[in-house]
């Protein structure tokens, strides 16, 4: 009977444990690699090599920008359709998993929904939206951009943080 009881507690100690890791875990994931920054926005830390990978991804995104809006005041819709394919593809598979463990899922709600932003755009233009609806459309994505840029910056993760 002792035994039993025994027993019974150290399962359930086991169990409280177990989620108590768990919780901290999932806390952890969605909240990110995160501190707050001198500037009130909320910094992300990350490795030289991942930071550069967000980087290169964003300047992709403003060269789309630029290209879009030169090609489509030019009426050339058919570029900026492929502009716009061009940052409309990602897949949180393809990034590093330690990556995809600092960002808080609020960035990579908003990242993801700005990239298939980009890809709807293309598609629609593709069927023949027009000009002025196209540029309405670019400004709601570009709405994505500031809202991120005014809340999150990147910032180098130093050894043991
Ligand atoms: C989900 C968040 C998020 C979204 C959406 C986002 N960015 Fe960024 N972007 C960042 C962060 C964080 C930085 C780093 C800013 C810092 O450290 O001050 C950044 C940096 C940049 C930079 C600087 C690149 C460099 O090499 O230094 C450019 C340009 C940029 N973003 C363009 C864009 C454009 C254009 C869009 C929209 C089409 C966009 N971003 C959408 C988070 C985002």
């Amino acid at each position: 009977m002792k035994t039993a009881s025994i027993s019974g507690l150290c399962c359930l100690g086991f169990a409280i444990i177990f989620l108590l890791i768990a919780g901290a875990a999932l806390f952890f994931l969605i909240r990110g690699q995160v501190q707050t920054a001198d500037d009130g926005r909320v910094s992300i830390l990350l490795a030289p090599k991942e930071r550069n990978l967000v980087l290169g991804e964003m300047r992709g995104f403003l060269e789309a920008v630029q290209t879009m809006t030169e090609s489509m005041s030019a009426g050339d819709m058919k570029t900026a359709a492929e502009a716009a394919r061009k940052v409309g593809r990602v897949d949180l598979k393809d990034l590093p998993p330690s990556l995809v463990l600092k960002l808080p899922a609020e960035v990579k709600a908003l990242g993801l929904d700005t990239h298939r932003a980009f890809a709807q755009l293309a598609r629609d233009i593709d069927n023949g939206l027009s000009k002025e609806k196209a540029f309405a459309r670019l400004g709601e994505i570009l709405n994505n951009c500031t809202t991120c840029h005014a809340g999150y910056r990147l910032d180098p993760q130093i050894r043991g943080q």
